[in-house]
């Protein structure tokens, strides 16, 4: 990566806010929006589309491999394409996100995927968003940012998101299934999630939306020299 490229590196647990918080920070400062758990949730629903095996990884590596996968950030979404295709509402249903696992601990398709996120980072300056940005990703962003929520208020705000789209939620389901991911992202042997080297901790546990993206946005400023 030039020294020039401007990222902002953001990571952090399931349920944060991570996402659209790096959305509209990126809008803020001018800088991409780059959302890592979408590549992984668009491998996964490729390979469920075309009914690969999911115990045969030659299949899934090679269907990483050939996707064709185009992300647009637009004014009123983020939008996410494959095959010339758009998936952005069916890469988030819980059959993709409990799939997703078998996929994201074969180190050729992370590696593909790597590769895809360095080289929208290395487009322009960048916010960039998933589990593995500052450790592994972007080592050298200036920015990096662990945002933490405690697991109770994450699965409140899920619950709160579900009923704003009209469906129902099972509060108790939520979290004990918040609890299972977190502890199977942070124990998994690729990539595992933690605090990167000289990331800054944010802890948005009592803090509401607007608090955290100023807070970013402070951080960001303040680390990219903007
Ligand atoms: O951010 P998300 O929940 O949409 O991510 C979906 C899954 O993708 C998540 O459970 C772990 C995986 N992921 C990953 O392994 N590395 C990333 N950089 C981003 C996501």
């Amino acid at each position: 990566m030039s020294a020039a490229t401007q990222i902002v590196a953001i990571d952090g647990p399931a349920g944060t806010g991570k996402s659209s918080v790096a959305r509209a920070l990126a809008k803020r400062l001018g800088f991409r929006f780059l959302d890592t758990g979408a590549m992984y949730r668009a491998a996964t629903w490729r390979a469920l589309h075309h009914g690969i095996d999911l115990e045969d990884r030659d299949a899934l590596v090679d269907s990483t491999r050939a996707m064709q996968l185009e992300l647009r950030d637009e004014g009123a979404g983020f939008r996410v394409f494959v095959d010339g295709t758009e998936v952005t509402d069916d890469i988030r249903t819980r059959e993709v996100t409990r799939t997703i696992a078998r996929l994201d601990q074969i180190p050729e398709v992370r590696e593909h995927l790597v590769e895809l996120q360095r080289a929208y980072g290395e487009a322009g300056p960048t916010v960039a968003e998933g589990r593995d940005m500052g450790t592994i990703v972007f080592p050298n962003a200036s920015c990096k940012i662990f945002l933490d929520a405690s697991p109770e208020v994450r699965a409140q705000r899920r619950v709160d998101q579900i009923h704003r789209a009209g469906g129902e939620a099972d509060y108790d389901a939520i979290l004990h299934e918040i609890m299972e991911r977190d502890m199977a992202t942070r124990k998994r042997k690729l990539a595992p999630l933690k605090r990167a080297k000289g990331a800054e901790f944010v802890d948005t546990t009592e803090m509401t939306f607007e608090a955290v993206l100023d807070r970013l946005a402070e951080l960001a400023r303040e680390k990219l020299c903007l």
